[in-house]
Order: C-alpha cells, then sequence, then structure tokens
C-alpha cells in the first residue's frame, strides 16, 4: 500500500518546517509506504527535516537529459543526488500546462528509471472522454505511447483530469474495472505486474472506499496532502485497512 502526498506548488520553507514537526511525533508504520513531493526548491529541506522517518522524498517532474542547456529544468540524476526515490512523471497538469505529449514524457520516465528513481506515471482521461465513455480508449493510447521500455520501478497513477481539485471522484466501479483494464494491459505487454494507485479529490471522508476497492493499490493525493491531519488521517486509514487482513 502507498500513499504519496503530491504538493504541487504549495507549502513555503515555514509551513514545511510545521509540517514536518507534526511527522515527526507521528508513529508511522513499516506496512504502508509514504512519498511527499514538495516543491523542487525544497526537496533537500524536507528529507533534512524527516531522515529519521520511514518517509521517501520525490521530484514532481524531471527531464529525459541528465544535463545540459536546458533552463528551468531538472535533471534525474539531481533528483537521485538530492535524496528523491521516486519521481511523478506526466501529471496531466504539466501535459496540459507544459505541452508535455507521450513520446516526451516516454523519455522522461525512462531516463527517471536509468538513473535509479522509481517512477510514477500519471495517466487519466479528460471530462469529454469520461462523457463519451472513451475513457479507457483514451488512457489505452497514453500507456501505449508513453509507457517507458524498462518496466522495472515503474508504477501507475490513474488520475482522471476530470476529478483533480474538483471533489468529483468516479464511481466505485468505474475506478476498480479502468485500474484493472491498466494492469491487464500492461501485464499483456510486458508480462510484469505493476501497482496502479488512484488520484483525485481523494480526502479523509473518502479514502475508505477508495482503498476498499479492488485493484486500488495506493493513492496519490493533492489538496489533502497539504493539511498534515488530513494526510496523517489518510495514511492512518490505510495502515487500518491493512489491519485488516
Ligand atoms: P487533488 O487530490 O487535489 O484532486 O489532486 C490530485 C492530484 O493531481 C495528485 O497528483
Amino acid at each position: 500500500m502507498f500513499v504519496a502526498a503530491n504538493w504541487k506548488m504549495n507549502l513555503d520553507k515555514n509551513s514545511i518546517f510545521e509540517f514536518s514537526k507534526h511527522l515527526n511525533n507521528f508513529k508511522f508504520s513499516s506496512k504502508v509506504e509514504a512519498c511527499i513531493f514538495p516543491p523542487m526548491t525544497y526537496i533537500d529541506y524536507l528529507n533534512s527535516l524527516i531522515s529519521k522517518l520511514p518517509i521517501s522524498v520525490g521530484g514532481q517532474n524531471c527531464h529525459y537529459k541528465k544535463s545540459g542547456a536546458y533552463t528551468g529544468e531538472v535533471s534525474p540524476l539531481f533528483l537521485k543526488d538530492t535524496g528523491c526515490k521516486y519521481v511523478i512523471i506526466g501529471h496531466s497538469e504539466r501535459r496540459i500546462l507544459n505541452n508535455e505529449i507521450n513520446d516526451e514524457i516516454k523519455l522522461r520516465a525512462q531516463s527517471a528509471i536509468n538513473s535509479n528513481l522509481k517512477v510514477i506515471l500519471c495517466v487519466g482521461e479528460n471530462l469529454i472522454d469520461h462523457q463519451k465513455g472513451s475513457a479507457f480508449k483514451f488512457v489505452e493510447k497514453q500507456l501505449l505511447e508513453s509507457l517507458p521500455d524498462n518496466f522495472e520501478n515503474l508504477l501507475i497513477a490513474y488520475e482522471p483530469i476530470w476529478s483533480i481539485g474538483t471533489g468529483k471522484i468516479p464511481s466505485v466501479n468505474v475506478i476498480e474495472e479502468m485500474h484493472q483494464h491498466i494492469k491487464k494491459f500492461i501485464s499483456k505487454k510486458t508480462n510484469k505486474k505493476v501497482k496502479v494507485l488512484y488520484g483525485g479529490s481523494v480526502n479523509p471522508e473518502n479514502i475508505n472506499n477508495i482503498l476498499n476497492i479492488v485493484n486500488v493499490d495506493g493513492v496519490l493525493v493533492g489538496g489533502s496532502s497539504l493539511n498534515v491531519k488530513d494526510f496523517l488521517a489518510i495514511y492512518s486509514a490505510a495502515v487500518k485497512h491493512l489491519d485488516k487482513f
């Protein structure tokens, strides 16, 4: 079980310091893996504040080149060097706002894996495709075109765009079927099992329902992960969920 916190472009140094105090007073379980993705500038800082905790840090993106004249980009090697274990690749906000296309996302994912980072590759349909009933097709195309050639250290996050930050989440059946579809598609293509996280308006109120869905291996949380109490409530729900088995 995996709980990932994508802070996006939120929380400054003071807020991170306050957040970390609560983390350091909390008893984490070895059963649930947690990773926080802070803004790039604070990866090192957060890492130093939580170094004794079983929580990893990750980058929200990385370039496919290891170094060079790419102003404003970050190398996967630098993420690794600064203590990152994971990197998110192909988040819909980067696809939309930074025009990242599948081909480029594939290169980024591949380069990150080759740099010994674990990749959370994001996929998910927009509202129109959801309403048209073509979500499976949309996600399949994203996978077909952006899956890296090296599948070790790869997780998928299913994040329907229409669910991100809106408070709307797909039905239990839709999430279950989509996760199954993603797993089947990848195992057919690669013979490998992959973990699939759900992301989109996850909060302490709906976390239990989401964790109860077959084929959900964890969550990628945005807004609710900015509040330490909510983040720890989501984490605790994941621990309790596993205690049932
Ligand atoms: P919200 O949890 O704010 O909907 O964001 C989800 C997300 O984009 C995580 O990557």
